[in-house]
């Protein structure tokens, strides 16, 4: 019997990178998937790619009404919500002294308000249809401790694993799980950008910095999408019921809690 079987899924920033990789192992395992993304061209080739149980919907998740009309075009096509994963994230990096308060506005936009109101949103259409479903957040080992040139974005993924704890505790008697997973650092498109950050700053070649993470993580390698995957399918599974609250590394070892 495959795990999300009957199952629809909402996931936000999956066209490509990690919530591709969601997206391509819940359908293996039986749901329907709306790949949600502000690059509704690529949402679209990754939602053909997929198959017939991926659609493709546009989405802003620093806009309420892109948030609103996403869940009601997901509810149309799927019937329902069972499991929203809260995905969409920007990263940024630059010293204290020369933080921009737009940059500092966007990331926080993005990273702590698109989670918050697509969860409440999702949240909303659960407890309206009667409740019960499950609820992923996108954390990251950035927001485990603060990193010298990462600030922002390391205070946005602190923000998220409290969110995940505060929503956890209110929703759970709706029968809303809602818990979050911590990467580590997970090669692709995301990591381009993180790389040639650091090459910016640190003076590093391109691609040295890659180098280094990957080598300092105790499983030996950076992660790949399709490392975070088995969290993703068990914390939506009927085997994660008891789970509320939680966030869970998956990172190779690099960070424990
Ligand atoms: N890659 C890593 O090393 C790593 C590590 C820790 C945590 N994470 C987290 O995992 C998640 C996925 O990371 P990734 O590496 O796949 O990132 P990515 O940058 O490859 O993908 C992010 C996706 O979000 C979409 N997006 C951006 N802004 C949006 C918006 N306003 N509304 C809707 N969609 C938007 C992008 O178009 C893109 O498809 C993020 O939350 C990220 O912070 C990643």
């Amino acid at each position: 019997m495959k795990r999300l079987a009957g199952k629809s899924a909402l996931i936000t920033g999956a066209a490509r990178g990690i919530g591709r990789a969601f997206a391509e192992a819940y359908v293996r395992e039986g749901a329907r998937v709306a790949i949600a993304d502000i690059d509704i061209a690529r949402a679209r080739e990754t939602a053909a790619e997929i198959g017939d149980a991926a659609i493709a919907v546009e989405m802003d998740v620093t806009r309420q009404e892109s948030i609103d009309a996403a869940v009601a075009k997901t509810v149309d096509m799927l019937g329902r919500i069972d499991i929203l994963i809260n995905n969409a994230a920007l990263f940024t990096a630059s010293p204290i002294a020369e933080i921009r308060r737009k940059d500092y506005q966007r990331v926080f936009d993005i990273n702590v308000g698109g989670t918050l109101f697509t969860l409440q949103a999702v949240a909303r259409h659960m407890i309206e249809r009667g409740g019960g479903g499950r609820i992923i957040n996108m954390a990251s080992q950035a927001g485990r401790r603060g990193e010298p040139l990462v600030a922002v974005y390391c205070a946005t993924k602190a923000a998220v694993i409290s969110l995940t704890q505060s929503a956890g505790l209110n929703l759970i008697e709706h029968g809303i799980n809602v818990n979050a997973i911590s990467p580590g650092v997970v090669d692709g498109e995301h990591w381009d950008g993180v790389d040639a950050f650091f090459a910016k700053y640190e003076h590093k070649a391109p691609g040295q910095k890659k180098k280094e993470v990957g080598d300092s993580v105790p499983f030996g390698r950076m992660g790949k999408a399709e490392d975070l995957t088995g969290m993703a399918v068990f914390l939506a599974s009927d085997e994660a019921d008891y789970i509320v609250s939680q966030t869970y590394n998956v990172d190779g070892g690099q960070w424990m809690s």
